[in-house]
């Protein structure tokens, strides 16, 4: 990966993703996005996405996959941190804009081990056969648990679980959140407070 490009990018992301939290996004990225509302980018903040690196560095799991990639701050985060040891990562996002625009810094970065998925996750997650080692769940976060249920036969023992906005979001993540304490399935469930909260968990 373009060591250089990464923090060049990431960097303005940061600073652009600030400023569209504050005032909303630009009449530029209106244009260049093709839309008259708010929609900013929502990225997961700098702590998590240094824990984040340093989980994966550490647990070296083979195949990720991240449900909801914007423009793909946390992906880069991610895919730099996998390739150190050959992982690679399985992104899904639905709005054709941001898939776009996400393809172009992963291409800037010479990211070769990222795959992006422009789709709904609830139907692209259906047509995944490979294991996954990692979920990331960043998407809608009222449907968090829809999706974990989706990607549970392939989840191994070990495997795994990480969902951002545990703690700015409470009741749209409650059902998720339920049913990871609920199921018996996960077990080492903590809440991180970091950014915005984050949920990590492992398969039994
Ligand atoms: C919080 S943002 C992701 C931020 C990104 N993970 C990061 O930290 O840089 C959530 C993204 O999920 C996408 N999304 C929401 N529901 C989706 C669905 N059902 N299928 C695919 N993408 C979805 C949204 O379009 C949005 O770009």
């Amino acid at each position: 990966m373009n060591e250089q490009r990464f923090q060049e990018i990431t960097s303005r992301l940061e600073r652009l993703d600030a400023a569209f939290r504050e005032t909303g996004i630009s009449d530029e990225y209106k244009k260049k996005w093709g839309v008259d509302h708010n929609v900013g980018f929502w990225m997961i903040g700098r702590k998590t996405a240094e824990w984040i690196s340093q989980l994966i560095r550490t647990q070296q799991p083979a195949h990720i996959v991240e449900l909801g990639t914007s423009v793909g701050y946390s992906t880069l985060w991610m895919a730099k941190a996998a390739e150190s040891y050959g992982g690679n990562i399985l992104t899904i996002e639905k709005e054709p804009y941001k898939a776009k625009e996400a393809r172009e810094y992963f291409e800037a970065v010479e990211a070769a081990n990222v795959e992006l998925i422009e789709a709904e996750i609830e139907s692209a997650l259906v047509g995944i056969a490979r294991p996954i080692d990692l979920l990331f769940l960043d998407a809608n976060k009222s449907q968090y648990h829809v999706y974990l249920k989706l990607a549970e036969p392939l989840l191994r023992s070990g495997s795994i679980i990480v969902a951002d906005n545990m703690l700015d979001y409470p009741d749209k993540v409650a059902k998720f959140d339920a049913y990871v304490r609920a199921s018996g399935k996960y077990e080492g469930i903590e809440i991180l407070d970091m950014d915005h909260g984050v949920l990590v968990a492992r398969r039994k």
